[in-house]
């Protein structure tokens, strides 16, 4: 596809050189070692382990509360842990701004969605293409032909994500009109649009019917190829955990209690135990 093609281009103008790894180093994207993020008495996350290799689609799982959230918020920069460190493609990225994060190839969707509710939708992909884009923003002003040549080229690309994520016909509607499937799948073209290596989705299929929920998963698992991405995924919906990922941790008050293929994790009397107390846990395909 085409724009798989442009996202593989813009990958490789990353000039500062952090996407470059050295050849002995494994073929793990994202490593959180020891990680543990405090909020006052409240240990969100304690002592997390974790090492993502490339390529895969991966899940946190967990009851309300167990520190998923937090977790990602640490992995995307958003939150510094007290202890422990992110590693990002060989780089510790402590200390980095999420948008410094985001430019190294790291792109995420928010449990509560966080589109910009009054813009269109064409220009909430636009806002993502931005973080790819040559001509600084001062030269707009000078009414330079390169700056609006980019500017096109955006608009091009931003089309071609909307029709990705069958937003197709809704481009100039307000993102805020949309129905919340619609905006979950369009925070999803935003970070496509970031030109990621890896995407972390917050439970992206929160809100969305059963039906919804089958074409989210489907969806997810051909971004993957077409994208050539890694995507880790947090998510309360078992039949989309199960059906999508290859490799699950599971998290309750902070720690993880288990991880290992769907098979395993389904299979572990621990995961059973803390998914017991969560009402119609079978419903939910455990
Ligand atoms: N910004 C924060 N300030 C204080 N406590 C927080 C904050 N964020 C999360 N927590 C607490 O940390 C724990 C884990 O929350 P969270 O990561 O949102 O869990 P999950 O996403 O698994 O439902 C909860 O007890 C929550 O109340
Ligand atoms: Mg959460």
């Amino acid at each position: 596809m085409e724009e798989s093609r442009w996202l593989v281009r813009e990958r490789k103008k990353v000039s500062d050189g952090t996407l470059r790894r050295d050849a002995d180093q494994t073929d793990t994207l994202l490593q959180a070692t020891n990680v543990t993020m405090r909020f006052g008495g409240v240990t969100a996350v304690s002592g997390l382990d974790l090492a993502l290799p490339k390529g895969r689609i991966a899940g946190i799982i967990g009851p309300n509360g167990a520190g998923k959230t937090t977790a990602f918020n640490i992995l995307s920069g958003f939150y510094t842990p007290q202890e422990g460190s992110v590693v990002f493609n060989g780089v510790d990225i402590r200390g980095r701004s999420p948008a410094d994060i985001c430019r190294m190839g790291m792109a995420r969707t928010f449990q509560n969605i966080r589109l910009s509710p009054q813009m269109t939708v064409l220009e909430n992909i636009m806002v993502g293409c931005h973080v790819r884009r040559r001509c600084p923003w001062w030269m707009a002003p000078l009414g330079l032909p390169a700056f609006y040549r980019e500017e096109e080229e955006i608009r091009e690309k931003g089309r071609k994500l909307a029709q990705r994520v069958h937003l197709a016909d809704n481009i100039a509607e307000q993102a805020g009109s949309l129905p919340y499937g619609a905006q979950r799948r369009l925070e999803i073209a935003r970070a496509l649009a970031t030109a990621p290596e890896l995407l972390l989705l917050d439970e992206p299929a929160a809100g969305m019917n059963p039906q919804e929920s089958l074409d989210l998963m489907h969806f997810i698992g051909h971004i993957r190829d077409e994208f050539g991405l890694t995507i880790l995924l947090i998510e309360h919906d078992m039949k989309v955990v199960m059906g999508v990922c290859q490799y699950i941790w599971v998290m309750e008050y902070g720690a993880l209690i288990a991880q290992g293929d769907p098979d395993t994790v389904r299979s572990n009397p621990d995961v059973i135990r803390a998914y017991l107390g969560e009402e119609a846990s079978l419903e939910k395909g455990l």
